[in-house]
């Protein structure tokens, strides 16, 4: 008899990350299920024609005990997912991105799941200087997300038994294409930037440092760390990257300006990033053996020109707010799909809708009820 496959919950399964994850998950022979609250669903750039694993959406601080029962492992990687967006409602990171992080391991731990697998980031090392960070060094946030992802770590490990091993991936800026597509990665931005504009448009003075790794790898190092034996990884952390993938931005930008020729390279502000780090990934490689990076820069720049090709990527669609996480979420508050608080506000269903045309003395179309309805009518309509 062929055992049943192992049930794999991944949160974030609509993000950047998490779209390239689902397909690997069920390639791997797992049964993968995402949980997603959906904030960036707007953005598909391109249909990569895998088969996807059912997504859950929910809102990671609502997951209860059972939405985790009879699975093997959990990866978290829901959480507001970069600096700037960090920076915006510092409370509300500390909410999403520590507090429920840390909830979801302990909710994991009752409900015996046996594996914790977290989406933490070499941006923990922050400003870094130009020795090779390794997982002992020590780390320096500079933002309210690295401080997140240094607070779950610490909370997280305390939680670990021999039957639940939380792991702590801590990964380089990613790169490459993802069907959720975000722009706002270093790389995937310049190339957006060089396709549409002939310009390479760089936010800093070009010197400081970033370990990238391609969202591929990102994701076969999860892989690795689902099927390691629980003593290589249970409680550990590991940089994510390979070490010949240092880079200072400079040189990130004219390996771009190589795939993508004739361009215009630009440098912004000496004091625009205080982040700069060079990272060792020794670690990795002893305790993950399987773990390597196949993709270079170079080929996921190419990767990218080829994508930005099939779907004649428009400065419009560059630029468009689903694949700018911070624009995006910015477009749900400010449109009043989301509240101040990030969660969904409801759509009136059939009876408000009704209650409405009711007080408005009309029973025909929208046009026309906020056309001549009451006051209250086009405020409820106006708020949809
Ligand atoms: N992309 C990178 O370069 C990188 C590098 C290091 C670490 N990470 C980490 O990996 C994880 C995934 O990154 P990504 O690039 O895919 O980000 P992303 O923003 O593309 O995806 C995050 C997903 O999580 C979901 N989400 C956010 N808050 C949620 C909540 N409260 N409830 C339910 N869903 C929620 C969003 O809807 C989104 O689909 C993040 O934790 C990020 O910090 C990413």
């Amino acid at each position: 008899m062929t055992p049943r496959p192992l049930k794999v919950i991944f949160t974030g399964a609509d993000g950047y990350i998490g779209a390239v994850l689902g397909p690997k998950l069920l390639d791997a022979g797992y049964a993968a299920v995402g949980i997603d609250t959906g904030f960036y669903r707007r953005g598909w750039l391109f249909d990569d024609r895998r088969t996807r694993p059912m997504v859950l959406t929910k809102d990671t601080r609502e997951i209860a005990r059972e939405d985790l029962d009879g699975a093997y492992a959990v990866i978290h990687l829901a959480e507001l997912s970069n600096d700037p967006l960090g920076e915006q409602d510092q409370g509300l990171t500390f909410e999403i991105n520590h507090h429920t992080s840390v909830r979801l391991a302990r909710l994991c731990r009752e409900a015996g799941v046996r594996r914790f697998v977290y989406a933490s980031s070499c941006s923990i090392y922050g400003a870094g200087g130009s020795d090779a960070r390794t997982e002992e060094s020590s780390v320096n946030p500079q933002t309210a997300y690295a401080r997140c992802k240094v607070l779950v770590e610490r909370d997280v490990k305390t939680l670990a038994t021999p039957t639940f091993a939380p792991v702590f991936l801590r990964n380089a800026t990613a790169f490459g294409a993802s069907p959720r597509q975000r722009f706002d990665l270093v790389l995937n931005n310049l190339a957006g930037w060089a396709w549409t504009t002939k310009q390479i448009r760089m936010t800093s003075d070009g010197s400081p440092w970033r370990p990238l790794v391609h969202v591929d790898d990102l994701c076969q190092a999860i892989l690795c760390a689902l099927k390691a034996p629980h003593e290589a990884v249970a409680g550990e952390a590991f940089n994510v990257g390979a070490d010949e993938q240092n880079y200072r931005i400079r040189e990130i930008a004219e390996v771009v300006n190589e795939t993508f020729p004739d361009c215009r390279l630009s440098l912004g502000n000496s004091d625009g990033d205080s982040r700069s780090y060079r990272v060792s990934f020794e670690k990795i490689r002893a305790h993950m053996p399987e773990f390597k990076c196949r993709w270079s820069l170079e080929h996921g720049a190419a990767q990218l020109r080829l994508i930005f090709e099939r779907v004649g990527l428009t400065e419009e669609v560059f630029k468009a707010p689903p694949f700018t996480r911070l624009a995006e979420l910015r477009y749900l508050k400010d449109s009043r799909q989301l509240g101040q608080d990030l969660r969904w506000v409801d759509l009136p269903d059939h009876a408000d809708i009704a209650s409405i045309c009711l007080k408005s003395g009309q029973d025909a179309s929208f046009g026309e009820m906020t056309a001549t309805g009451s006051g209250q009518a086009m405020l409820k309509v106006g708020s949809l």
